[in-house]
């Protein structure tokens, strides 16, 4: 498990990268005790990617650079910081680091950025300190952080249950294209949850574990259009309540002929399924002459979790 560092110049650094991801099928049922929601959802990881670099540092230190990287706490509610704090503790671990996050995941977008920095986090000073986690050792730490942090670990195509934190491996054939249109203003995950429950009975009709069936089968078949057709989130109406001109977003993908397009997670990202990479382009285009989506991304999944990388992307 424990990576060797890179030697960049005589620093030595380790660089992690892990992807965002989007929720093919996310079905929701009603607020328990402890003020979760059991879930039922089918992660895909898309090729947007955060990376987290670690280097020497006095105490647990944190930088963040990419387009959104104003919008990003670097205090200690950072959650790629706690997850440092957290393998230091449970490693018994007293030396610092400092770890510099290049952001591309849209910032409280849904497509859990903040949930891949922690992975990375962990991967990364799991290496850098030479800690030598096990696999479940990481899964355990990933699960106190945050309910999308594990499936950042683990990446490619998983069913998650519980909080979404509890992940079985799902079979997929071929590569998907999506197209993200992104909003500058994000939402809360809290806030849509909160929405979700005020919304009495939105889509905890369905809440069961056999309710993914079609979109399953569509991934093993590798039947872009298929999955087109199964995709489903319960917390869209939701996330439409709090951005209503997300529906116009939703409606300018179908126009261009989407094979399918939803909320990813929380929002207020909206993914678009599209044909081929070309027609990605063609849908991103359209989205972005419509002017419903502060920047447009264009993506493939799925892709694997958090890994130790040898040297920047080109
Ligand atoms: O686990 P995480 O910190 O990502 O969740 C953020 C918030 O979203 C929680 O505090 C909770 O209000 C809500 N949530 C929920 N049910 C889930 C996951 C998150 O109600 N399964």
């Amino acid at each position: 498990m424990t990576q060797p560092r890179v030697e960049i110049g005589s620093q030595p650094e380790v660089r992690v990268r892990a992807p965002g991801k989007v929720n093919l099928g996310l079905r929701v049922g009603a607020r328990e005790p402890d003020g979760y929601h059991p879930l039922v959802t089918v992660f895909q990881a898309v090729s947007v990617y955060e990376d987290v670099v670690a280097t020497p540092g006095d105490g647990l230190t944190l930088s963040v650079s990419g387009p959104q990287a104003h919008l990003v706490p670097t205090d200690e509610t950072n959650l790629a910081l706690r997850a440092a704090r957290a393998l230091a503790e449970f490693a018994g671990i007293d030396d610092g680091v400092h770890l510099h996050i290049e952001k591309s995941v849209p910032v409280a977008g849904g497509m859990a950025g903040g949930s891949a920095d922690a992975a990375a986090a962990l991967l990364a000073c799991d290496a850098f300190w030479g800690a030598g986690l096990s696999r479940d050792q990481l899964h355990e730490l990933a699960a106190g952080l945050g309910s999308d942090v594990p499936f950042g670990l683990v990446g490619h195509t998983a069913i998650g249950s519980g909080r979404g934190d509890v992940l079985t491996p799902a079979l997929s054939r071929g590569e998907y294209h999506w197209v993200f249109a992104v909003r500058d203003v994000g939402l809360s995950t809290a806030r849509v949850y909160a929405e979700f429950d005020a919304l009495a009975g939105a889509g905890s009709g369905a809440f069961g574990p056999d309710s993914d069936l079609e979109l399953l089968q569509a991934l093993r078949a590798g039947d872009a259009t298929a999955l087109g057709r199964a995709l489903r989130n319960d917390l869209q109406p939701a996330a439409l309540e709090l951005a209503p001109e997300l529906a116009e977003t939703l409606a300018a993908a179908d126009d261009v002929g989407a094979l399918g397009v939803l909320v990813s997670g929380s929002g207020p990202t909206v993914a678009a399924l599209a044909r081929s990479r070309a027609h990605a382009q063609v849908i991103g285009a359209a989205l972005t002459a419509a002017g419903v989506a502060d920047t447009v991304l264009t993506a493939v999944g799925p892709v694997p979790g958090a890994r130790v990388i040898a040297s920047p992307s080109p």
